[in-house]
Parts: C-alpha cells; sequence; structure tokens
C-alpha cells in the first residue's frame, strides 16, 4: 500500500485566480463553464482516518511518497507490524529517512516516471540521476537501498543490484499491463514516438512529475508560476482533461512516464515481473530497440 503524505498547501485564492486566468482560453476552446468548477485538493494525505481502515488491512509493506506521515501517524503503521518504505531523491533525504527508521529507502533517480518524491527541498538542482544516485545512498545509510527510476528490463534490474541496491522499484515498464488502469490515450502515448519526449512539469498537481510532453506541458510549461502549489492544480485542470479524453485526445492529461518507456509491454504483470527479474544475458539490439521504430 501507497500513500502520499504531503502538507496540505493553504487556499490562495490569488493564485487559483492566476491559474484559472492561464487556462481561460483553453475552457473557451473546449467550452468548459469555468464558474461550474470547484475549487479544493486533488488529493488528501495520509490521515488518521487513512490508518483506521489500514489497520483492518496490516499490509505487510506500506511504502510513503513527499516524506513521512507526523510521527504519530507513523507509529501506528509501524505499531501493528508493517515495515516502512518511503522515497529519497538525495543523499539528504535518505538520511533523514534513515534518522526516522524506515525499514527501507527507495532512491529515485531523476530517470522516474511520475512525481518527483522530493521533500526537503523543491530545488530541482539536487535531483540526479538513479545510476548517480543509488551508490551515493547506498554509501550513506545502513537501512536497504530499493533503486527507482529508468529501470525498464532485466539488464536495468541487475545494473541497480550491481550499484548495492537490493531490489528494483519499476513503474513505467507496467503501464501497458492490462492489470494497470492506464488510461487509452495515456496507452497510446505510450507507444508512440511522443514517448521519447519526457519533462518534469508542474502543471497538472503543482509539483514536479514526469510524463510525456504533450500540448499543455509544451504551451504552459513544462513548469509554470501560476501553477498553485500541489495537489491545488488539479481541480482547474480535471475538467479540461475529462473533455479531451472524451473526444480522444490526451492534450490534457497527465501522461505519466519514466525516460525509458522502453520496458512497456503488453503483457501480464506477472509475466512481466518474472521478465525483469530473469537476467542472465544483455538484451541483443533486436530485442531492446526503441518503442516507434521499426
Ligand atoms: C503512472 C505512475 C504513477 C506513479 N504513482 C506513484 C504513487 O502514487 N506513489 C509513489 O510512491 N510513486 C509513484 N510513482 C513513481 C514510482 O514509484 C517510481 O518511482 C517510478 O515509477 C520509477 O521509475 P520508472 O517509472 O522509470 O520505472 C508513479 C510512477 C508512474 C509511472
Amino acid at each position: 500500500m501507497n500513500f502520499f503524505c504531503h502538507a496540505p498547501p493553504s487556499p490562495d485564492a490569488a493564485r487559483d485566480a492566476a491559474w484559472r486566468a492561464a487556462l481561460a482560453p483553453y475552457y473557451q476552446e473546449l467550452g468548459v463553464d469555468a464558474a461550474a468548477i470547484p475549487a479544493g485538493p486533488g488529493r488528501a494525505p495520509f490521515s488518521a482516518e487513512a490508518a483506521d481502515a489500514l489497520e483492518a488491512v496490516r499490509p505487510a509493506v506500506v511504502s510513503f511518497h513527499f516524506g513521512l506521515p507526523a510521527p504519530e501517524l507513523l507509529a501506528r503503521v509501524r505499531g501493528w507490524g508493517s515495515k516502512v518504505l518511503s522515497t529519497a531523491t538525495s543523499v539528504e533525504e535518505a538520511r533523514w529517512l534513515e534518522a526516522q527508521g524506515v525499514d527501507a529507502v527507495i532512491a529515485q533517480g531523476i530517470e522516474a516516471g511520475g512525481h518527483r518524491g522530493m521533500f526537503l527541498t523543491a530545488d530541482p538542482t539536487t535531483q540526479v540521476g538513479t545510476m548517480a544516485l543509488v551508490p551515493q545512498v547506498v554509501r550513506a545509510v545502513k537501512v536497504p537501498v530499493i533503486a527507482a527510476g529508468g529501470i525498464a528490463d532485466a539488464g536495468g534490474v541487475a545494473a541497480a543490484l550491481s550499484l548495492g541496491a537490493i531490489a528494483a522499484q519499476v513503474g513505467t515498464a507496467y503501464l501497458l499491463c492490462p492489470e494497470a488502469t492506464t488510461s487509452a490515450v495515456h496507452r497510446a502515448a505510450l507507444t508512440s514516438a511522443a514517448a521519447r519526449h519526457t519533462a518534469l512539469t508542474n502543471v497538472f498537481t503543482g509539483r514536479l512529475a514526469r510524463g510525456i510532453v504533450n500540448r499543455i506541458v509544451r504551451e504552459l510549461g513544462p513548469v509554470s508560476a501560476a501553477a498553485p502549489a500541489f495537489p491545488l492544480a488539479t481541480a482547474a485542470m480535471a475538467p479540461l482533461r475529462a473533455k479531451a479524453e472524451a473526444a480522444g485526445s490526451g492534450d490534457f492529461s497527465p501522461l505519466w512516464s519514466g525516460q525509458n518507456a522502453g520496458g512497456c509491454r503488453e503483457i501480464s504483470a506477472a509475466q512481466l515481473t518474472r521478465e525483469l527479474a530473469a537476467f542472465d544475458r544483455p538484451l541483443s539490439s533486436q530485442e531492446n530497440r526503441p518503442l516507434g521504430q521499426p
């Protein structure tokens, strides 16, 4: 089980108005009634209510993104026996997580799809690639390190292990599996040449996340000063996304993807997992040709 645990931002009417003004031309183009769009957060952080529900399940592992929940909530999760993991995007974050008593640290390199798990700073110059991050984190902490970011085949898993990681965490490569709830527009983008153009963007949620560059990222971002703090950017974008997707367009959708979509396959998650774990030789050039290439 995995939870976000960001500090909810205080609403900022001026910033919200600036964001809606930036989106106004798109509302007009798609025929969205801007006055009818509710404000409000796109995501709630891990809470006492979530802990109540989770206690009935007592999952073996609970992982967090954006740091850790408040100490009393973390104590509850640890108290019923779940192992606790969280993402670090720098040596400093890994050390901080270890000091809070996590059981393992996920070292997330800049190649990774989805949100940057960064939480001690918002400075993007601290963000480095998996191959640079994993060995530095392995040296800095005593807890096990799980490598994430750009790992999409068995050779990548083997490379992560050889850097000192005990496991690899893979996201993007699973997005075409039938079990994934990936939308049709997202699946189409992942299998097109567009998947080779990703960026860290804040236009969908207010926080940096890596996705395939689409129209709204190109025109308003990738990083927009007008976007409200996470997760407040989401509400104003949602009706544009819904309208566009209904018409078969991913122009306003978060097309989360890492830098390596070359491992995306339409096979079951179980089969993909077996293949990721089965390193015995480097892939031939035939097997690892990029998506969209003959
Ligand atoms: C579509 C998508 C959604 C994600 N959502 C989450 C999430 O909810 N929580 C989380 O901790 N990480 C999330 N991640 C990040 C992954 O945990 C992981 O860091 C990343 O996928 C690894 O890099 P890769 O995408 O290159 O495999 C997401 C990644 C993708 C691609």
